[in-house]
């Protein structure tokens, strides 16, 4: 099999805080059918590095006296199923508190010094690492990588691998004082617009964007959107200039871990109707009493970007109408206290404030509708899950939740292909009258059930899509 590196900075089921870690985790079987051998290279994070401090077999790649300011040492191993490289540098990565985050909710000062790390050992290990780890193709993730192939160009020592960077989220563009560029080990002759200076700073984000062979987002929609100003957070311009070498890919979904028929937190079932006991008991979990109308579910991380601030303003819209809400989420403290307050003034509104996978599992089960009124989303994976169980996604009409959910407007409902409720404009107001499509379509048990079915059908793994990036890297390793 042809060999191809992964580098990022999560990777599910090792460490997760959103849906980039379950694309990690996912793209290596899908891309093992379409004959692509793909490897990982993660930071050893303190819970990384857990199983293979207690027996976890490893063997050592290469060991650095010093990377950044500290030793490190590059270790192969199998973990869940995945082949890993771990980059073990305690002075890096050992440390308490979110990986991206210190213990004050603030990024990790450090981080750009951390994920050049990652970056410039991936890029060693292209170039001159051992000829068995070697890859054809560098698939690089989000800015945490994005300094890679700055890194590829200064250790050439003849043809490099192909590069694909992938665009999760163009929120996050990992910036750093421009005082950090010998640090770093940066060309200065790249610090310009045209290369990976951002108004004055040094963005990894956009290093990825302009020197990398080909870029690919989460949906073809936000590969759209991205190069307008309104989506593209200062970037759009970049990718205009770019657009003949970007597409959109959409994401899929691990089909075995969120399957509603074998699902080990759940009471499992194969059609709509059998999710009656999940609901109930997921009523009986939040303390919610029985009624006629939807219950509505949320899994979420609590920032501006799901848009969380416009469903408290906007619930009304399903409360009122005899519907429920159950929540689970963290994030921004105003959003948790928020939804706090509301739970403990209503009695049709369950709020649970953390990270919980099983719930998660349990919520997306017992759910009639899940909610997913996002400002901007890359692709999105919480309404493909409620796809796939039969909860019917109402979803902002944006990214990649446009590209997945077809709006239950009459024509749809009458040809059968209707499968959830796109809200537009995203605003408050809109998505109070989203809610009560919601009650309405609910109360109709016949045209609810088609829905239902409908959803249920959609395909929502990562067939067609593994073929799409392994064409791109078919592709990119002929042109090497
Ligand atoms: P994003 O990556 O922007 O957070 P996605 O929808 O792509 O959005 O992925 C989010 C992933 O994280 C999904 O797998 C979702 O189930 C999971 N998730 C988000 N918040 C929680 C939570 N509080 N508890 C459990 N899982 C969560
Ligand atoms: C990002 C996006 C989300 C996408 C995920 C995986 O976190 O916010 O929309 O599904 O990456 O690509």
């Amino acid at each position: 099999m042809r060999q191809a590196l992964s580098v990022v900075s999560e990777c599910a089921p090792l460490i997760k805080t959103g849906g980039l870690a379950d694309v990690a985790g996912a793209l290596p079987a899908a891309l093992a059918h379409e004959g692509w051998h793909l490897r990982s290279i993660l930071p050893g994070y303190p819970s990384v590095m857990r199983p293979l401090k207690s027996g976890t077999a490893t063997s050592t790649v290469v060991e650095l006296e010093t990377l950044f300011g500290g030793p490190a040492r590059l270790l192969s191993c199998n973990l869940a199923g995945l082949d890993m490289l771990i980059l073990d540098a305690p002075h890096l990565y050992d440390r308490e508190g979110s990986i991206y985050l210190g213990l004050d909710g603030n990024d990790w000062p450090d981080n750009p010094v951390r994920f050049a790390a990652l970056s410039r050992v991936a890029a060693w290990l292209a170039t001159s690492g051992p000829e068995e780890y070697r890859p054809e193709i560098l698939h690089l993730h989000d800015w945490q990588a994005g300094l890679t192939p700055i890194y590829l160009k200064q250790m050439a020592k003849g043809p490099v691998p192909g590069t694909l960077f992938t665009i999760h989220n163009i929120a996050f563009h990992g910036l750093a004082d421009q005082s950090m560029l010998s640090k770093l080990q940066l060309p200065r002759q790249s610090f310009t617009p045209v290369g990976f200076e951002f108004y004055g700073k040094i963005s990894a984000l956009k290093a990825g964007l302009m020197f990398s062979d080909k870029l690919t987002t989460v949906s073809p929609q936000y590969a759209l959107e991205l190069m307008e100003p309104e989506f593209g957070m200062g970037l759009d311009g970049v990718l205009r200039h770019r657009r003949n070498d970007l597409v959109g890919i959409l994401n899929g979904i691990d089909l075995d871990g969120w399957n509603p028929s074998d699902d080990e937190h759940i009471v499992s079932y194969t059609t709509a109707r059998g999710k009656a006991r999940n609901k109930a008991r997921l009523r009986k979990e939040f303390d919610l009493p029985q009624t006629d109308g939807p219950l509505a579910v949320v899994v979420t991380r609590l920032t501006t970007q799901k848009g969380l601030d416009l469903l408290l303003e906007a619930l009304p819209g399903l409360i009122d109408n005899g519907g429920q809400l159950a929540l689970l989420g963290s994030g921004d403290h105003d959003l948790e206290l928020g939804f706090m307050r509301l739970a403990a003034n209503s009695p049709n509104v369950g709020v649970r404030i953390g990270y919980d996978e099983s719930l998660s599992h349990r919520l997306i089960a017992g759910g009639d509708a899940i909610l997913v009124p996002s400002r901007f989303e890359p692709c999105g994976l919480t309404q493909l899950y409620g796809l796939r169980y039969g909860t019917i996604p109402v979803v902002a009409r944006t990214g990649g939740l446009s590209d997945t959910v077809v709006h239950a407007n009459e024509v749809a409902l009458r040809s059968g292909v209707a499968t959830g409720i796109q809200v537009a404009p995203n605003s408050s107001s809109a998505l109070y009258e989203g809610l009560k499509t919601l009650c309405t379509l609910y109360s109709e048990s016949g045209t609810w059930a088609k829905i239902q079915k409908n959803a249920m059908k959609q395909a929502v793994g990562w067939g067609p899509s593994a073929s799409h990036y392994a064409a791109l890297y078919n592709g990119l390793s002929k042109q090497a």
